[in-house]
């Protein structure tokens, strides 16, 4: 954990009884029904991603798709920009595009604070909640308990459900909480449920440790322990967290394989906190591979807590993570509020060769608010330097295909501060340095290293490069998203120029460069 048990008890002396009890009630955060009360000149804010109004944020809590609405739950603290006592923050949207900010949904209680866990629609009213006609929502999340945690006890952690018969607006507490005790594990969290219907009954993933741990229900109430995974799999340079299991066809039509993605912090490629994923099989009852090493998700440094939403028609699988990364979360140099959740993206898996590899890509819908500008082709000579001026390379998009296997891409603004992304053909890497970004000095470990990837499947033909820069982020999307990166960054002005070199010696061409302008979704 993050904090210490000194320090969690120090958050809960400072709150005060009021924060354990269930107050959504007596206080619900000021409804916001239009989302333009974001400052658009305020430092760092996010123009097309979600960021709460204000106050901290880290996971997406809850992901589900009901009444053609998606829910974003997320982890919450609606009294200051640091990590304090958990909420669920509410937003909803029609397109992930848009989003409107809705009241807290779930308040800490006297069984503890509301940690990450899940959200499916109860179509069968299995748990009885509502009626046939009107199913319940039902979250399935971790309470965390300070006052245990302190008493130095492993028991604290344990599962809690709740449910809400409009569509997720006001929840109501199961009395019959927790339904999963803790068996004597210190991190025992962040529980993802799903219906599985060739068991016909509810799976649940989550973690222990460094480990999975798979359940089952017929009501959401009562769950069964079935199996246990990762031992010898994976990466285990931290704790394990926010798990994900789902299906999906390789190559949108092959054979269908499952996916369990977990999260991992410390012990990413690029240091402190990162996710992982596997792909095998999944009987209903345990999850198998012949997947030895961790395959990563997102080379960068800010993609973490990620998971996919339940209930989204046609099998697609979106999954939306917290841009942020528990080495520096609580020290970026924001101030009305902290974190912001990176773009949605659509999740598939697609094969290179004998290697199966899990996609990421922003969906489509996002190409509702990109102002494309006519797209045009450049040459650039062995060793040469082309470069393009722009306004809007803070808020928007750079895309081209190219052949070229070795090259650079620099964006800087009038103060020489830029970020660096470099293609290595040869050693086949990709690099992103952000060390001289902006400000970086806020914690020592935001700007220290240049950010590796390992490219080495991919394609030898032309690929696509695209490139979204958001203010205080940057989304590098290799081949479809194949190979994708997410970094934080914190430039004091615009930048202003692309920069882009070719370090090979012979010509590079790059087609159909578009820079487009990205609308602000805070209308
Ligand atoms: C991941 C995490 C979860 C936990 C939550 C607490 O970032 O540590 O494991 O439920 O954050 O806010």
């Amino acid at each position: 954990m993050r904090l210490s048990g000194s320090a969690l008890f120090i958050c809960f002396l400072i709150l005060g009884i009021t924060a354990c009890k269930d107050k959504s009630r007596e206080i619900p955060l000021k409804e916001i029904d239009n989302v333009n009360e974001i400052p658009l000149m305020e430092d760092y804010r996010p123009q097309f991603h979600f960021t709460p109004k204000e106050k901290w944020m880290n996971d997406p809590n809850g992901l589900v798709y009901n009444k053609g609405i998606y829910h974003l739950f997320y982890q919450y603290y609606p009294e200051d920009i640091v990590w304090g006592p958990m909420h669920w923050g509410h937003a909803i949207s029609k397109d992930m595009v848009f989003w409107e900010h809705r009241p807290i949904a779930l308040y800490p209680d006297e069984k503890g604070l509301i940690f990450s866990g899940s959200a499916v629609v109860d179509k069968e009213n299995t748990s009885g909640f509502g009626t046939p006609e009107n199913p319940p929502l039902v979250a399935i999340f971790t309470y965390h308990n300070m006052e245990g945690e302190k008493s130095g006890e492993l028991d604290f952690q344990t599962q809690g459900i709740a449910y809400s018969l409009d569509n997720g607006e006001n929840w109501e507490k199961y009395n019959g909480n927790p339904v999963i005790d803790n068996p004597g594990i210190k991190d025992f969290r962040d529980p993802k449920v799903f219906w599985h219907q060739a068991s016909e009954r509810w799976i649940m993933v989550l973690v222990a440790g460094d480990r999975a741990q798979f359940y089952n229900s017929k009501d959401l109430k009562s769950w069964e322990f079935m199996s246990e995974f990762g031992k010898e799999h994976g990466a285990h340079g931290g704790v394990w967290e926010c798990p994900d299991l789902f299906p999906l066809k390789v190559d949108g039509d092959g054979a269908e394989k499952w996916v369990l993605i977990i999260s991992i912090n410390p012990g990413a490629p690029n240091g402190g906190s990162g996710t992982q994923y596997f792909i095998g099989d999944f009987d209903g009852t345990t999850f198998t591979t012949s997947q030895q090493d961790a395959k990563w998700i997102d080379w960068g440094t800010d993609n973490y807590a990620g998971v996919t939403y339940n209930e989204v028609p046609d099998d697609t699988r979106l999954f939306i993570g917290w841009m942020s990364n528990w080495s520096y979360a609580r020290d970026t140099p924001t101030k009305q509020w902290r974190s912001a959740m990176t773009l949605p993206r659509t999740l598939t898996l697609r094969s290179f060769g004998d290697e199966i590899l899990l996609a990421n890509y922003p969906i489509d819908g996002l190409d509702a608010i990109l102002r494309k500008e006519e797209a045009r082709n450049l040459s650039i000579p062995a060793m040469g330097t082309d470069s393009i001026q722009y306004n809007h390379l803070n808020q928007g998009e750079v895309r081209f295909t190219t052949e070229a296997k070795n090259f650079n891409l620099s964006f800087s603004n009038d103060k020489n501060e830029k970020v660096i992304l470099t293609l290595d053909g040869t050693e086949k890497i990709f690099t992103l340095d952000r060390t001289k970004s902006g400000k970086t000095d806020f914690q020592a470990d935001f700007g220290s290293i240049v950010q590796k990837m390992p490219v080495q499947d991919l394609p030898e033909q032309e690929n696509e490069f695209r490139i979204l820069i958001d203010w205080s982020s940057i989304e590098i999307f290799i081949n479809k998203g194949q190979y994708v990166m997410t970094a934080q960054i914190f430039p004091n002005e615009n930048f202003n120029e692309l920069k882009m070199v070719n370090s090979s010696d012979s010509v590079m061409t790059i087609n159909n460069l578009e820079v487009s302008k990205a609308e602000s979704v805070w209308r």
